[in-house]
């Protein structure tokens, strides 16, 4: 029986609607309605809008004659969008945004002039939810003091908290309209069409395939010289402590056409950086493709394992790196988040042979003890992770690494954390993303493991973390000393208009006096420096004094 036959159910009865909604709304596409259920949409709306080919034939709609929404269209109605978290969900939030204006809705960056608030939500630590929870709470005081003359102010949580939370986002934060989980973005005029009606939407329905691979993102900063490109969605590897698994979906990529064509398209539009996202973004195995079969079929490096059967066939990551790279060779190509158990040689010989692809490895380790990354699920030793890095900087020679780091882990001992320390020291990162371990509810360390480090340890153990950073990037930034790096510009810095800020290879943020350029190889005309443009500073003493050489 189909997904939407439950939600068929629960249409005709008040009485069924609290249960059985309860029930769909874990897994599938529904709506929650504020008001007599009689006039709210129903299974035709699914049917219209919601449900696949195969699964409408499953369904008998001959008991039911509820109303019809025709009209998706925004008329012109003002969306604010209020983002949180990661990459992604700028990336998700730019593909809504297509989808919206496409149906006639317009973006506002005036909270006060919203006709919808979308607010795009991340799960990934308690804080992050917190964050939206307070929000949400402003956003209900603007509802209530909206002009009567005006339609009521819509509120819409989408992304990891709507897939995570949906039923309690509903009781608990009752000035919410419509919750989109990350797979139901295509459905969002249909929603926010029945919201306008005063129900409130839901749709958290997971797909398996799901890419987004037809929509082109309209990015949010049209001014920006650097765009992402969302190359695979969700991620298989169930990490113990992570809820991406569980909000996000399982592991789909994207077609290598449809991302070929979207950098294409940016080049053509003046875009001299990308940065292909995926929660997993090295596992990307575009299964189109399934003629192209290799004999050496596994991403896996010695020492590493996974919870999942690998996947066949397809093209790889590397064969999509190599592709990207060579659409526009004054285009530099980064790529975020990558799991290392997906680095064979091929990647790092990409990375080494083509210019613009940035030597430069987010490495997430999450721990230096291999007990703490056997009941993480890492999948790897603390020894095959240095091995690693030393294969990679052998491979590919200045390569600059930074990663993520959970202090706090369920049965970190004081021994276990100080072996995190010596990661850090010995691997000499230039950056870390440091975080204490979130409980979070459906995961394996919360089903099956004890959050037995308490809170004023873990405090204590990211503070020493901070220090190590602080220690290790002071020492990082003294070797640049006198170098010469190529700065891609972004604009002017937050102190001043006469000093410019770009970032360098290794994604550090540099900023330097304001100068001129030639207006061309050859001219002898100057113009003054700007967004895009490529320039090659020395870096001066302190890190503070940079010089335009040219
Ligand atoms: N608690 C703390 N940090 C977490 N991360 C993921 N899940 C949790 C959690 N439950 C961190 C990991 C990951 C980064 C995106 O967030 O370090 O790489
Ligand atoms: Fe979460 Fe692990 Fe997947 Fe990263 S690899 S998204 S940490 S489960």
């Amino acid at each position: 029986m189909s997904i939407s036959m439950r939600v068929l159910r629960c249409m005709p009865s008040v009485v069924l609607r609290r249960n059985a909604c309860r029930r769909s709304l874990s897994s599938s596409t529904s709506l929650w309605h504020k008001v007599d259920i009689k006039n709210g949409p129903g299974l035709q709306h699914f049917i219209a809008n919601s449900v696949s080919p195969s699964t409408q034939q499953e369904i008998d709609t001959s008991e039911v004659d509820i109303p019809y929404i025709d009209n998706v269209s925004g008329d012109g109605q003002k969306v604010y969008f209020d983002v949180y978290g990661c990459q992604m969900n700028v990336n998700d939030t730019e593909v809504v945004w297509s989808i919206l204006q496409a149906k006639g809705y317009e973006k506002t960056d005036e909270v006060l002039l919203a006709d919808v608030i979308l607010v795009v939500t991340c799960a990934i630590r308690e804080g992050a939810e917190t964050k939206v929870w307070n929000q949400l709470r402003n956003y209900r005081g603007l509802k209530k003091k909206r002009n009567r003359d005006k339609p009521p102010l819509r509120i819409g949580v989408l992304g990891c908290m709507a897939e995570r939370l949906k039923e309690q986002l509903i009781e608990k934060e009752r000035s919410v309209d419509i919750v989109a989980g990350p797979d139901s973005y295509r459905d969002l005029p249909r929603l926010l069409a029945l919201s306008r009606d005063r129900h409130t939407a839901v749709n958290v329905m997971l797909s398996h395939d799901e890419t987004y691979a037809d929509v082109m993102p309209v990015r949010l900063d049209q001014n920006s010289k650097t765009a992402y490109v969302t190359i695979m969605r969700g991620c298989d590897n169930m990490c113990t402590y992570c809820i991406v698994p569980f909000t996000r979906g399982r592991e789909r990529s994207r077609p290598i056409s449809s991302i070929v064509d979207e950098i294409r398209y940016l080049s053509q539009q003046g875009i001299k950086e990308v940065t292909l996202l995926g929660q997993n973004v090295n596992s990307y195995r575009d299964l189109s493709e399934q003629q192209h079969f290799v004999a050496a079929d596994t991403n896996l490096a010695k020492g590493f394992k996974t919870v999942y059967k690998s996947k066949k066939g397809g093209r790889r990551f590397a064969d999509l790196l190599d592709r990207v790279a060579s659409i526009d060779p004054e285009m530099r190509i980064r790529f975020t988040s990558p799991h290392p158990k997906d680095f064979p040689d091929e990647v790092l010989e990409v990375i080494r042979e083509r210019a613009n692809v940035c030597k430069h490895l987010h490495l997430p380790a999450q721990s230096g003890c291999s007990s703490v990354l056997e009941r993480m699920r890492r999948g790897y030793t603390r020894e095959a992770y240095i091995d690693l890095v030393q294969h990679i900087r052998e491979m590919v020679p200045r390569v600059s690494i930074c990663s993520d780091f959970i202090c706090g882990f369920c049965g970190e001992s004081e021994e276990d954390f100080k072996e995190t320390i010596t990661l850090m020291r010995t691997v000499v990162y230039n950056w870390m993303f440091i975080f204490m371990y979130s409980l979070r509810e459906k995961t394996t360390a919360h089903r099956r493991l004890k959050d037995d480090v308490p809170d004023e340890e873990k405090r204590r153990r990211i503070e020493i973390m901070h220090q190590t950073l602080r220690m290790i990037t002071e020492q990082t930034n003294k070797t640049q000393l006198g170098t010469r790096q190529l700065i891609l510009v972004e604009g002017a810095s937050k102190r001043s208009r006469q000093v410019l800020a770009g970032r360098n290879e290794a994604n550090i943020k540099v900023n330097f006096p304001a100068g001129l350029l030639p207006m061309s190889p050859d001219s002898q005309e100057r113009r003054p420096v700007e967004p895009g443009d490529y320039v090659v500073v020395e870096v001066g003493f302190l890190s503070l004094l940079y010089l335009i050489l040219f």
